[in-house]
C-alpha cells in the first residue's frame, strides 16, 4: 500500500531553471532548487524534459528581459502541447512587470517577485492541481507603511546541501537584501525594495553549517554590503563586526563581501581586511562615471573627489588590494569631455577590472521620468569599447608583476581553456583565484579541486595568470604572500 505522504516521494518531477543577473539572482535560484529538491524535483538542462520551468529574471538592463521575453515565446507551443507543464517567472521582472507577463506570455503559471520566492514550491503545487495565473508579488515602495513594505520583501534562505552551490567549497551568504540609494537609473530599489540587514546570529549560524559541510570560501552579498548594519537590543553590527565574528569559524579559509559602495567604505573596514589573514584582498566598489555632473545626475551621493579619497584610503591601508568598478557609459546627456573624465578617473585609479554598461533607460526610475536618453546606441557602444580598451590595457599591465611571483589558489574547477601537452594529449587544466580575486589557469589534477595551492606565474594576459603548481594542499591556512 503507498500512503499519501510516500508520494511526494515517490513522484519525480524534472525542474529546469534558467537564471540571469547577479549572484543575488544565483542565489536566490540555488535556495529556489533547494527548497524544489525537498519536495523530490530533480534538475534538467531541457525545457523538453522538464514538468516546471522556472525563469529568475533581471531587470537592470532591457537586454536581460528581452532575452527572457524571447525564451518564453519560444514555449508557447510547448506550453500549448503540454499543458500540464508549469511554467514560472520570478525575480526582479517579475516584481517590475507584474500582469503584463500575464499579458504578453498568458501561457505563464506563476509570477513571483524576489521577495516571495518562499511561496515558489507551494504556488507550483498549486498551480499543477488548479491551472491558472498565480502571483506572489511584495508591495511597491509607495505603497505607504515602510515598515509593511520591509515586511512584504522577505528574504528566503534556507540551508541548502553541498551539491546545490556551484562548487562544494565555495558558497554565497546573503547579509542583506534591498537598496535605498535610489541612483536615478536603477530599477533595484524599486524590484528589491527597502535595505535590510539580516541578523548577525543568523548568518554565523549558517556560515557554520556551511563550514560544516566543508565549505572553505564565503562570499557576502548585499546590493549595498558595506552599508550593513543590524541594529537589536546587543547594539548596533556592522560589517566590520560580522566579518570578525565569520573569521573565527574553524574550517572557512576565504571571505569576500559584494557588491560595496563608496560613500560606506569606512576605516574599520578597510583595517579589518588589512589584519584578518582570511579577508581577501579585493574590494568590488563601482564608481559609475569619472564625471561630477553626470554623477549628480545619477545621484550617486558622492563625487569623484570623494571617490578618489576613498581610492587612496583602501591604497594606503591595503597596499596590493585589488579595486574592481562598474561604469555606465551613454547615460543620459553624457558629453564626450565628461565621458574623457571616466577615461581619466579608469587610468588614474587602476582597477583590476571594471564591468562597463551601456547606459538602459528602465520604466519606473527616475531618469526614465526625469530626463532623456539622448546618447545614441552607436555612441555608446564606441564609448564602452573605448573604456574597455583602457581597462583591458591597465589589467594586463597590472598582471605583469605577478610573473616568477608565488600566489595562493582556491582551486575551484576545470578551466575552459583546454590545453595540449608536448606529445598532443589532453591535460587538464584547473582554474581558481588568488586571494585578491585574480584569476589563475595551472595544469591538474581533480583531487587538487577545493584546495589551497601555491603556484608559480610563468605567464599573464588581462584575465587570467598561467602558472605552474608549487607544492601541494597549503594546510589550512591563508598565506600573506603573493597576493
Ligand atoms: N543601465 C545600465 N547599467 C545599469 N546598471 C544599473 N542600472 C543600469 C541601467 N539602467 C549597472 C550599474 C550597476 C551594475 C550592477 O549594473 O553599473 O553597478
Ligand atoms: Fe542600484 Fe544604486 Fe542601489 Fe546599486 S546602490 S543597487 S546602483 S540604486
Amino acid at each position: 500500500m503507498i500512503l499519501q505522504e510516500d508520494i511526494g516521494s515517490i513522484m519525480t518531477h524534472k525542474l529546469y531553471i534558467e537564471t540571469v543577473g547577479c549572484q543575488m539572482n544565483m542565489l536566490d535560484s540555488e535556495m529556489v532548487v533547494a527548497s524544489l529538491r525537498k519536495r523530490g524535483y530533480e534538475l534538467t538542462d531541457n525545457t523538453k524534459d522538464a514538468d516546471t520551468i522556472l525563469f529568475n529574471t533581471c531587470s537592470v538592463r532591457k537586454h536581460a528581459e528581452d532575452k527572457i521575453y524571447s525564451a518564453l515565446g519560444r514555449l508557447r507551443l510547448e506550453k500549448n502541447r503540454h499543458p500540464h507543464k508549469v511554467i514560472g517567472v520570478l525575480g526582479c521582472m517579475a516584481q517590475k512587470d507584474q500582469k503584463l507577463i500575464f499579458d504578453k506570455a498568458p501561457y505563464v503559471d506563476l509570477v513571483v517577485g524576489p521577495g516571495q520566492l518562499q511561496q515558489v514550491p507551494d504556488l507550483i503545487d498549486e498551480a499543477r492541481n488548479q491551472p491558472g495565473q498565480y502571483t506572489a508579488l511584495s508591495l511597491e515602495r509607495t505603497a505607504g507603511n515602510l515598515e509593511s513594505i520591509k515586511r512584504s520583501h522577505e528574504t528566503f534562505d534556507p540551508m541548502r546541501d553541498p551539491t546545490m552551490r556551484p562548487t562544494p567549497f565555495q558558497a554565497y551568504l546573503r547579509i542583506q537584501i534591498g537598496c535605498d540609494k535610489f541612483c536615478t537609473y536603477c530599477i533595484v530599489p524599486m524590484t528589491r525594495g527597502p535595505e535590510q540587514g539580516r541578523s548577525p546570529d543568523i548568518i554565523v549560524d549558517e556560515a557554520r553549517v556551511l563550514a560544516d559541510q566543508g565549505c572553505k570560501e564565503i562570499t557576502l552579498l548585499g546590493q549595498t554590503v558595506n552599508s550593513y548594519r543590524y541594529r537589536d537590543e546587543k547594539g548596533e553590527t556592522r560589517l566590520s563586526d560580522l566579518l570578525l565574528r565569520l573569521h573565527d569559524i574553524e574550517g572557512i579559509e576565504r571571505l569576500k563581501f559584494v557588491t560595496s559602495y563608496p560613500k560606506d567604505m569606512t576605516d574599520d573596514l578597510l583595517q579589518v581586511i588589512r589584519d584578518m589573514p582570511k579577508l581577501s584582498k579585493y574590494l568590488h566598489v563601482p564608481a559609475q562615471s569619472g564625471s561630477n555632473e553626470v554623477l549628480k545626475r545619477m545621484k550617486r551621493g558622492y563625487t569623484v573627489e570623494d571617490y578618489r579619497e576613498m581610492m587612496s584610503r583602501i591604497r594606503e591601508t591595503i597596499p596590493g588590494a585589488a579595486v574592481s568598478s562598474d561604469f555606465i557609459v551613454g547615460f543620459c546627456g553624457e558629453t564626450e569631455e565628461e565621458f574623457q573624465l571616466t577615461c581619466e578617473l579608469v587610468e588614474e585609479c587602476r582597477f583590476k577590472n571594471s564591468f562597463i554598461f551601456k547606459y538602459s533607460e528602465r520604466p519606473g526610475t527616475k531618469s526614465e521620468t526625469r530626463m532623456i536618453d539622448d546618447i545614441p546606441d552607436d555612441i555608446k557602444k564606441r564609448r564602452n569599447n573605448e573604456l574597455l580598451a583602457i581597462q583591458n590595457r591597465i589589467s594586463e599591465e597590472d598582471n605583469h608583476p605577478f610573473l616568477g611571483e608565488t600566489v595562493q589558489v582556491l582551486v575551484e574547477g576545470p578551466s575552459k581553456l583546454g590545453a595540449k601537452n608536448d606529445t598532443g594529449q589532453d591535460v587538464l587544466q584547473l582554474t581558481g583565484r588568488t586571494q585578491c580575486d585574480r584569476i589563475v589557469v595551472f595544469e591538474g589534477n581533480r583531487r587538487q579541486i577545493g584546495q589551497m595551492l601555491a603556484v608559480g606565474i610563468y605567464e599573464v594576459t588581462p584575465f587570467t595568470l598561467m602558472g605552474t603548481v608549487l607544492t601541494e594542499h597549503v594546510q589550512g591556512d591563508v598565506l600573506q604572500i603573493g597576493l
